[in-house]
């Protein structure tokens, strides 16, 4: 069984007083409401992290994430956090490819086969991030370009390697629009890459992997794209920085 997921990315929100109250507001919700089998996953940015996780002591089903890692183990990186550091304070996740990384930092398919390579390594988990631009939907390539963003920067792990991995469908003319791909549109990409995932790692390794649709998931439509067979859950931008919404997101399985 494939686990089902719900990640909540901050992005670049909220002073560490912020984070602090609604991780608080979300540990509350989350013990009073949401059932066991579903995986909560707090992804704030690096200064919150190692506060954030004080207070996820003792809540089974809320982990924690980085947004980002360096694929260098250490050294002369000014500016850089890297996995090791990030696993020395208990971080468990890291998202990893965000279309937001791949386009202000120019990050390549190539650097990401590193980066998921390094976190990987550590005993981390990657939430490895694909999708498409609008144009490229409109030109019909959608299914070949995400495909070939898992070929390239996935592909090479061994099938235990690979186990580990979440994956994260998020096209990019959802993220932050307000415009929520169809649930007939999330379910055709995700199960397209499933299908894809087993060319190369065989079925049962396919359907037990999860992965997850982002782009304007919110309460009044996660039901609905969380009901498509493909789809496992969701990662989760705006609508992870208001408690209630994000928990009642991670209510609608
Ligand atoms: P959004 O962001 O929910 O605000 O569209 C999703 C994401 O970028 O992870």
């Amino acid at each position: 069984m494939r686990q089902k997921i719900v990640a909540g990315n901050w992005k670049m929100n909220n002073t560490i007083e912020e984070g602090q109250k609604l991780t608080s507001e979300i540990v509350d919700l989350v013990k009073n409401e949401v059932t066991d089998d579903v995986s909560i996953i707090i992804a704030p940015s690096f200064i919150h992290l190692s506060t954030t996780i004080g207070l996820l002591e003792g809540v089974s089903n809320i982990a924690l994430s980085s947004q980002n890692c360096s694929e260098n183990e250490s050294g002369a990186f000014t500016g850089e956090v890297s996995v090791n550091m990030l696993n020395s304070i208990g971080v468990e996740y890291v998202i990893i490819g965000h279309s937001e990384r791949r386009e202000y930092n120019h990050e390549t398919n190539e650097q990401l086969t590193k980066k998921v390579d390094t976190v990987l390594k550590h005993g981390l988990t990657p939430i490895f991030c694909c999708g498409e631009t609008l144009a490229t939907r409109e030109g019909g390539n959608h299914f070949e370009y995400v495909c070939n963003q898992l070929t390239e920067s996935l592909f090479h792990l061994s099938e235990d390697d690979f186990k580990k991995v979440v994956i994260a469908y998020e096209p990019i003319w959802a993220i932050g629009t307000g415009v929520t791909a169809s649930s007939d549109q999330a379910q055709e990409m995700h199960a397209a890459l499933r299908s894809h995932l087993a060319t190369k790692y065989g079925k049962e390794i396919a359907d037990n992997t999860s992965i997850l649709y982002g782009g304007s998931c919110k309460p009044d439509n996660a039901k609905e794209l969380f009901a498509c067979a493909d789809v496992d859950g969701g990662l989760i931008g705006g609508a992870s920085l208001k408690s209630r919404d994000f928990v009642d997101i991670a209510k609608s399985f």
